[in-house]
Order: C-alpha cells, then structure tokens, then sequence
C-alpha cells in the first residue's frame, strides 16, 4: 500500500517559510502587490482568484483585483497589464485564465512583463527554464518538484513518464525533471504503447486532464505517482487522472486528488510572487 503525499500539509509548510519571509522583508522596507484581474465571472475561476487574494492575506502580500466584464475588449485589457507593467507598487501580474473567447490568450501572455510574470507563462520565462537561466517556473509543476523533494524522493537519474504535454504543466514539468537529472519521456495523446512507456516510470506524472485515465496495470511495483488531473462526479466528489485505489495498491508514494499537488500551486504562485520583491 502506498504512502500518501500529502500536498496540504507541505503546501502549509511553504506557505509558513514565504510568511517568515515577507516579515523579514518587510523589516527592511520591502513589500509586495500582486495584481489578480479576471474577465468574466466563470464559477471555477472565481473561487481560484478568490483562494489567491487569500493566500496572498495570509503571507503578508498585497493584492490589487481587478474584475473585468465579460465584454472586456482585448485593447482594454492590454492597456489595463501595460499600466500594470509600468507600476512600481506592483511586482507580480496574474490573468485568471481561461479568458473570454473574443481575446487572445497568447497576446494577454506575451503582453505581461517577464519581470512580473508571477505565473510563468511568458515566452521569456518558458525559454529561461529550457536553458537554464534565472526566471519565474510555472506553479504546478514547480510545486510537483517540491512535493517530490519534501517527500525525499531521488529525481537523479530516475526515470520519469509524463503523461500530457500542455504548457501550464507537461512541457515545463519535463524541462523542470531534466534539470533535475532525470531521463525524461513525455507521452501525449499520438503516443503508440503508452501502457508499456508508463510501466517503466520510476516516477509517474499524469496531468492528461481524463478522469481515472491511469489504471493499477500502467504502474511498475514502486514507483511514484503524480496526480494533476481534477474532475468532479454528480455527486461533487472530486477524482484525478489516476484510477486511486488500484495505483495505491502499486505505487510506493502516491498524490491523492484533493489534497495532492492543489494545494501546491498557489503556495508557488506564493514562492514566485516573493521572490518577485527580491528582484
Ligand atoms: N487557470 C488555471 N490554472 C491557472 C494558473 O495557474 N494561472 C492562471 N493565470 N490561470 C489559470
């Protein structure tokens, strides 16, 4: 039987180290603003930038919000992030996304300013990770490293399967296990015997976005399996990518869905918006 990682409690550990933090930061005059704008009211949306302003509270962060109608135009947005650039009160910018369909997501991204891409979206930031260079990492799979690490699991020289090749988490997570010396294989929806591929994942991680997708039979005796996906029922019950039951029975450390790697990407968001004061 599997041990849990319990992404809550690390997350409250990160989130009580970044409050010490501000203090001390604080203590020499320095102190931080995140801005948080969403355009329209989508439901899921609303409650992830209302656990940000939240979380932001608690560390001893600023924030400013900014909360857009619907029919925000795309030149009223970009005016809104190039004031939001030149600010000197505000050192880290987040647009809540999905944004409306009339807007392109990729402008809204590129528009924000690499020195205050708290989220690690921008192509600067994406192009530091892939070379090496300093820049903000995307939170997901930052807090995967970190949930990895505080869990004691070796990454070096390990094999690691990534199952989805999005953005936000695939592509950054494989770049992020590479630096840490692992042999990498990202598998995505075109890849031909994806079962065999996840049987020889020392450390699994599946962000494929299709409820219970992995089942016990794709796991190897041992290993470790990284959750990302969430996905409610009818009955509001939560479920990841990963069938729980059987790849508890096989793996040796296990993401639970809820209270595996959620709770870790806002306590990044967090990590990444102090070391924005720091710059
Ligand atoms: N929508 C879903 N996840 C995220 C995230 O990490 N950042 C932003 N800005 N929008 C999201």
């Amino acid at each position: 039987m599997a041990q849990i990682i319990d992404g809550k409690k690390i997350s409250a550990e990160i989130k009580e180290e970044l409050k010490a933090k501000t203090a001390e930061l604080k203590q020499k005059g320095i102190e931080g603003t995140l801005a948080v704008i969403q355009v329209g009211k989508d439901p899921a949306s609303s409650v992830y930038v209302r656990n940000k302003k939240k979380a932001c509270e608690y560390i001893g962060i600023g924030s400013q919000s900014y909360e857009l109608p619907e029919e925000t135009t795309q030149e009223e947005l970009l005016d809104l992030i190039a004031d939001l650039n030149q600010d000197k009160e505000v050192n880290g910018i987040l647009v809540q996304l999905p944004v409306p369909a009339h807007i392109d997501e990729k402008k809204i991204i590129n528009a924000i300013s690499p020195q205050k891409d708290v989220d690690g979206f921008h192509p600067e930031s994406v192009g530091s990770l892939t070379i090496g260079q300093q820049g903000f990492v995307s939170c997901t799979p930052a807090g995967i490293i970190e949930l990895l690490k505080r869990s004691g699991v070796e990454i070096d020289g390990k094999n690691c399967v990534i199952v989805g090749r999005s953005n936000i988490v695939g592509k950054p997570m494989a770049l992020l296990m590479l630096r840490e010396n692992a042999t990498v294989t990202i598998t995505h929806s075109h890849t031909k015997n994806l079962k065999e591929i996840c049987q020889n994942a020392d450390i699994l991680i599946v962000a494929v976005g299709k409820k219970e997708f992995i089942t016990g039979d794709y796991i190897k005796q041992g290993a470790v399996v990284i959750d990302v996906g969430i996905h409610r029922d009818e009955n509001n019950k939560l479920f990841g990518d990963v069938k729980y039951e059987e790849a508890s029975q096989k793996a040796s450390l296990i993401t639970p869905v809820p209270g595996g790697v959620g709770p870790m990407t806002i306590a990044m968001l967090m990590h990444n918006c102090v070391e924005s004061m720091m710059k």
